[in-house]
Formats: C-alpha cells, structure tokens, sequence
C-alpha cells in the first residue's frame, strides 16, 4: 500500500471536521461526506474532497472512519455505502456507541470484509482541530500499519486495548472514561448554579480551593463558559446526553447502580428540554433551576 492513504471521513460534526483536516495536512487523500453537506463544505479549502454522495466517500477507499452521533446513525450510513465498500478495507469506528452497538458494528464489519477497529476518542473540539486527540483502540494487527498513519494524523497518542475490537474493549473503556467527564461536568453546573442560589461569589468559590487537589482545571474551564454566558459547543447537551445514557445502561447491564450518572442523564435530559440541546453540555447549568428566569 503507498503511503498515501485514501481516507473517507463520514460524519463532519464538531469532530470529524478536524480529524478530516488533519488527515489532509498529514497528506492522505481524504474525501469527506456529512448529511447536512454544507457542514463539510469548508473542508474543502484545506486539501478534502467533499462529496455530495456518502458511497463515493467510501469507493475504493483504503480506510473509513466514522465519525457520526451514535450507533444506529452509523449502522444506517454504513448499510447506505454497503455496496461501494472495498473488501479488506480499514474501518475506524470512532463515535462513542458504546460497547453494545459496537459490537453489532463489528458483525457489520465481518459481513462485508472490513478490517474492524473499534476507536473512540479523548479529547473534545480544540484538540481535534489541533490534531492531539487521545485514540482508545482495539483491532487486528493486520489493520496496525495503516490504523498508525490514520490515528497519528488526528491523534497525539494511541492507546491499544487489545486485539479484538469485537467486544468493544476500546469503548468500554472509552464510556468509563466519559463517567468521569460527564461527573464533573454536571458537578461544575450544579455548583454554579448553588453559587448563584445563595448569593456566593464564584470568585470565592475558586480562593477558597486554590491550590488544592480539588482545584480542576476542567472546573474553572466549564464554569468560566457558565459565567461569560458562552455555549458555543466543544460536546453538545444531546451528545453528552446519549453517553450518559450509554453509561447507565453499560452499568445496568454489569449488575451496577450508577446514581451519579442517573442523575446526571435526567440533569442533561432537562437541560435539553428547556431548549439548549445544541448548546455546549456546560448548559446543563440551566437545569439547576426550578425556574429558569433565576439562571
Ligand atoms: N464533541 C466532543 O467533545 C466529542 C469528544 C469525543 C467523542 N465524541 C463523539 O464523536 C461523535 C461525533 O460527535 P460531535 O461532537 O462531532 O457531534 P456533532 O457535531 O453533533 O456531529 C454529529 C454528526 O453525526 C451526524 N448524524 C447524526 N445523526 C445522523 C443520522 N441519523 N444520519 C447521518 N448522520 C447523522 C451529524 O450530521 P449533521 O451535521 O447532518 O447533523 C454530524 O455529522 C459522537 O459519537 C460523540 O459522542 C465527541
């Protein structure tokens, strides 16, 4: 195989987007596809072919990375661009489907010859613009070499959690890691909202766990977004949403209670239906008010 790669990209949101760019700047021969292609169209001053028709994404394509929302909306795409897949070709599963969906993504794979990886990602809008997400992978070894190229072009690291991607090992993973985020995430817009409650001023919240294990990074991050107003999306309330959803039922189905994350789907949930499901997830703030004129 030469070293360019051909790469379709399928699924250009707050993610794939990047991940499409730094393909093309790594030198691969990328053609993108998005539903909605006025998404994709920008991609196209930096080197990517956008294409109108998801099967001319996939034709001949040495690898297909999926970058979409969740499991059923890449199993449609995928049963779509079925008969213009090349057999042997690499397929990069990288939305967050969790283990389940992975799994019958899998199945997908074997039927029609593809070399399967299951490939969720760390990292969230600035790091796939720049190139430094964190790959959680499992996959044959056959598929390595070209998965290397591919996930050293988006990623700064690979993190290979065996062999199989069958089972979805890399998304197991990749959902316990999202309980961490989604924990803190909606801990930050409670506080913010307790803050704002009781009348205390954010900035003492902060002096007074300066300097302490418990001054995050990620907190001051999410609560500035909350006090500068700022929503713009780096993950969607509806993304985050479905992972806590996700999270919850993986739990289930492992014979665990997972209140935190129970609760944190229902704060999402709300959130969303107060009308900020587009918005950055840092919006579950909203959801701390009985009424949402006092946010
Ligand atoms: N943002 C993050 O921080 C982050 C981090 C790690 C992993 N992820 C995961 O990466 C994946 C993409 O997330 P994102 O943040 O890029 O979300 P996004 O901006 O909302 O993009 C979602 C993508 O899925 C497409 N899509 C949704 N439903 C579809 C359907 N039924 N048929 C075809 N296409 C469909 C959308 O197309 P349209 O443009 O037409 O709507 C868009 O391309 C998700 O699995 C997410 O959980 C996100």
């Amino acid at each position: 195989m030469s070293e360019t790669l051909t790469v379709a990209v399928l699924g250009t949101g707050i993610m794939g987007a990047g991940m499409a760019r730094n393909l093309a700047a790594a030198g691969h021969d990328v053609r993108a596809w998005n539903r909605t292609i006025a998404r994709a169209e920008p991609l196209a001053e930096h080197g990517v072919r956008v294409v109108a028709d998801s099967a001319e994404a996939v034709r001949d394509a040495d690898v297909v990375l999926t970058m979409l929302l969740d499991g059923p909306a890449v199993l449609d795409v995928m049963n779509a661009v079925a008969p213009a897949l090349r057999e042997g070709a690499v397929w990069a599963q990288c939305s967050t489907v969790g283990p389940q969906a992975q799994g019958e993504l899998a199945a997908f794979a074997a039927r029609h010859g593809l070399l399967f990886l299951d490939a969720p990602v760390v990292g969230t809008k600035q790091p796939a613009e720049s190139g430094q997400l964190i790959v959680l992978a499992a996959g044959p070894t056959a598929a390595r070499p070209v998965a290397d190229r591919v996930f050293d072009a988006v990623g700064r690291r690979t993190v290979w959690v065996g062999e199989d991607g069958v089972g979805g090992p890399a998304s197991a993973l990749k959902l316990v890691v999202n309980s961490w985020v989604l924990a803190v995430t909606n801990a930050t817009g409670e506080v913010m909202a307790l803050a704002k409650g009781l009348a205390v001023d954010p900035d003492q919240v902060f002096a007074a766990l300066e300097g302490g294990a418990l001054d995050l990074p990620y907190l001051h991050l999410k609560a500035q977004a909350i006090r500068d107003a700022d929503y713009a999306a780096s993950f969607t309330v509806d993304a985050a949403l479905k992972d806590a959803r996700l999270v919850v039922a993986a739990g289930e189905g492992a014979g665990l209670r997972l209140d935190v994350a129970a609760a944190g789907a229902e704060r999402l949930a709300r959130a969303s239906a107060l009308g900020h499901g587009e918005q950055d997830m840092a919006a579950n703030y909203f959801a701390g008010f009985s009424d949402p004129a006092d946010a």
